[in-house]
């Protein structure tokens, strides 16, 4: 089931709850977020579970979940550290969906993938489903670019579409190593359909790779051809899907205008899912871990906005009080389904293993995972 669709039935309701047929149940055995045992709790069951868990953290996830991380990272980073498990039984994944689908495709068929909450979606990754995907590649077989054309699909992507990518001799990337990947995609093929974050696209493409902006064009997938000519999908070198992430969008050329105007000598930090004219108008780009690098290796008493999701931001400001660290935006914004990882969830999912019921295990059909595994595996080559 997409994530999609457990969120709509977790929006819904339903007479007959899939979830609980299928054994994963949840409601009413979350502990409180209120229960003052619940980090002895969360200790308690981390130590039964020993080498048998690991925990896998994503820098967005909140303190009291990251606290309990074995590694955090960014989505690149895990998925290396997901890829190098061999020990562990569970890998416990704090993050977001496809996230845990990449751990699953990744890891061994022995080890069992587990995401403390299944509603933890990503908006972005539900803006292309497989069949607007398909009906894409269609229109492009059907003009005879598709042969020519390189799918380099963002790790924020159902396994369905990392499925197709590998398909079709393509690569996932991510914000760490889009550069690399559209290269690599360049000497495959002379155009690239790259899936689903526009932004990270066309800031790569222009920013990194020195296209023009002209060199792109924009897929939508809700019109017909992608509200685009025959002409213009010939001549792109870049046809951008139309998806972007909502964190980061909401981060405006106003509030790098504000805080300049606010904070002498500021530096503008911003992760390449902001807008064009966001990354443009920064003085620094890159993925959430090249962030974290940022400011460690900053002077004392420097100043940064950082653009990027609040939970990171808030803990690098705690971490370096030495330097004045702000978030760019007057409105704080987390992402609201990384958020959904919470204690009570992760105390849940841990006291469950120990008791020897798995829960929320994420697991990719084997058919998918094939393909999937291919495109995976030619990123991390890359
Ligand atoms: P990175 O982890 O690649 O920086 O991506 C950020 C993000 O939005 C994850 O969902
Ligand atoms: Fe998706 Fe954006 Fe949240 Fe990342 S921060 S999980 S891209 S909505």
């Amino acid at each position: 089931m997409s994530t999609s669709n457990v969120t709509n039935l977790l929006l819904l309701g339903s007479q007959s709850d899939p979830l609980s047929e299928r054994g994963v149940t949840c409601a009413g055995e979350v502990p409180d977020a209120s229960d003052p045992e619940l980090v002895s709790r969360a200790r308690v069951a981390r130590a039964a579970l020993g080498d048998r868990a690991i925990i896998l953290g994503h820098h967005y996830q909140r303190d009291e979940v990251i606290n309990f991380a074995d590694i955090t990272g960014d989505s690149f980073k895990l998925a290396q550290a997901a890829q190098q498990q061999e020990k562990a039984e569970f890998v416990i994944f704090c993050g977001v969906h496809f996230m845990a689908e990449s751990a699953d495709i990744l890891t061994s068929d022995k080890q069992q993938v587990i995401l403390p909450d299944l509603a933890a979606g990503c908006s972005m990754a539900d803006m292309a489903t497989a069949s607007q995907v398909d009906a894409c590649w269609r229109t492009l077989t059907d003009l005879g670019i598709a042969s020519q054309t390189i799918p380099v699909t963002y790790m924020n992507s159902s396994a369905a579409i990392k499925s197709f990518t590998g398909e079709n001799g393509g690569t996932i990337c991510t914000s760490s190593n889009a550069k690399a990947a559209m290269e690599w995609a360049f000497t495959q093929g002379s155009k690239i359909l790259f899936l689903p974050d526009q932004h990270l696209g066309r800031n790569t493409a222009v920013q990194s790779l020195g296209l023009a902006l002209e060199d792109c064009v924009l897929w939508n997938p809700w019109k017909e051809m992608g509200g685009l000519t025959a002409a213009e999908l010939e001549s792109a070198k870049v046809i951008l899907w139309r998806g972007h992430c909502s964190v980061h969008g909401r981060f405006s050329k106003e509030s790098i205008d504000d805080v300049r105007s606010r904070i002498p000598e500021v530096k503008i930090l911003v992760h390449p899912e902001c807008t064009h004219e966001v990354v443009t108008n920064a003085d620094v780009v890159g993925s959430t871990e090249f962030i974290i690098r940022t400011i460690e290796n900053a002077p004392r008493g420097s100043a940064w906005a950082i653009g990027t999701e609040f939970n990171l931001v808030s803990r690098l400001a705690k971490a370096h009080p030495d330097k004045n660290i702000v978030y760019l935006d007057k409105t704080l914004c987390y992402c609201s389904t990384m958020n959904r990882i919470d204690l009570p969830h992760l105390v849940w999912v841990m006291e469950s293993l120990v008791a020897g019921h798995v829960v929320n295990q994420i697991k990719v059909d084997a058919r998918v995972k094939q393909f999937s595994q291919l495109a995976l595996e030619r990123m991390l080559a890359l």
